[in-house]
């Protein structure tokens, strides 16, 4: 199958990728962030969480961030509502697109929600009514599509009977995610085939955290596919507070270099995405996550951290 001519990238920098930072990040820092990121020609970014904040006390912030930004035309801004509380929360600054996250593994659902897979969908049944109701479209994350820090290995029906279940509340896109980043190209095709037999292609769309460094394979994995749709984070910020060990999300820097030498448009314009990547990893102190980033950065004579984040 030919490439798609033009992929989506969606930014989940200020949310995948600030969630699990240990020191606090300033509201305006993230505020900053997501400006830089529309600024650099981004049209969905995922901006928040509406989480609680004794889980993820990073993101008690969201009200804060989603009042501070200042929306441009064109730009998709997207938060995560795992319940009613978290929805009728999120609801008041009127986000373009909700997340409802699941996962294929009953342990990391337990883990990571604290109920199980079945119970999730009972939970999000009435928030995926509100959103959609409101006029306001629903993404469904399906984390530890490709494998499980508690459970190894996850079969990819799994992908498929949680697409199902959220095909049946009303979601309407979801998200392959690699949470902890050992997928490699063969599991993810099998994993994506189970969501497309669910989902149209337009539909589905893959979320690769890099632990070990496959999350670009995955990609032109995807792309031979016809996916055109990926999660990434600037500066490969991130990971999740319930997968120890899992790094964050591949970087956009990275993708974007990749979809551009391969004749696919995005949008974005990759000096401005670094200077994005490089303006938050300053803010938080950490080292560049982008190699494309760190490459780029030399060139024009910044000195970078050769470490990753
Ligand atoms: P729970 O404890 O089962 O909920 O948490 P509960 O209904 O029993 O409520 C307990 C307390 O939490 C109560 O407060 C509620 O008010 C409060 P208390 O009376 O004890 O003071 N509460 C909330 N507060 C704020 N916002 C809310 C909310 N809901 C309840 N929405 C819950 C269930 C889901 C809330 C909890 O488990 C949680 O917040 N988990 C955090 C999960 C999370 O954010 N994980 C990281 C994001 S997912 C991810 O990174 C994966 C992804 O990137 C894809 C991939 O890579 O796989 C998307
Ligand atoms: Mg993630």
């Amino acid at each position: 199958m030919a490439l798609p001519p033009r992929v989506k990238i969606v930014d989940v920098g200020p949310r995948d990728g600030l969630q699990n930072e240990k020191a606090p990040v300033s509201a305006a820092d993230k505020i900053a962030l997501v400006h830089a990121l529309q600024d650099a020609g981004l049209r969905e970014i995922e901006v928040t969480s509406f989480v609680s904040p004794k889980w993820v006390p990073q993101m008690a912030d969201a009200l804060e961030v989603m009042a501070g930004i200042v929306r441009k035309p064109g730009v998709r801004y997207s938060v995560l509502t795992p319940n009613m509380k978290g929805w009728e929360s999120a609801a008041t600054t009127k986000p373009d697109e909700i997340v409802v996250f699941g996962a294929a593994s009953e342990a990391f659902s337990q883990k990571n929600i604290n109920c199980s897979i079945a119970e999730s969908i009972e939970r999000f049944a009435p928030v995926v009514a509100a959103a959609r109701a409101a006029g306001i479209k629903v993404r469904g994350a399906i984390s530890c599509a490709v494998g499980c820090p508690y459970e190894g290995e996850v079969a990819p029906e799994r992908t498929g009977m949680v697409a199902r279940l959220m095909k049946g509340i009303g979601v309407d896109h979801v998200g392959v995610a690699d949470t902890i980043g050992v997928g490699t190209p063969l599991k993810v095709r099998r994993a994506m085939e189970q969501a497309l037999a669910v989902y149209p292609i337009e539909e589905v769309s893959g979320h690769f955290h890099d632990t070990y460094g496959q999350a670009l394979a995955n990609i032109h994995e995807c792309l031979q596919m016809g996916i055109a749709t990926f999660d990434a984070s600037v500066a490969g910020l991130g990971g999740c507070p319930y997968a120890k060990g899992a790094t964050g999300n591949v970087a956009t820097e990275d993708v974007v270099y990749l979809l551009h030498g391969l004749g696919i448009e995005t949008g974005i314009d990759l000096d401005r995405l670094v200077d994005a990547g490089a303006a938050i990893s300053r803010a938080i102190g950490k080292p560049n996550g982008s190699r494309v980033a760190r490459a780029l950065l030399a060139k024009r004579g910044v000195a970078v951290a050769v470490e990753c984040a």
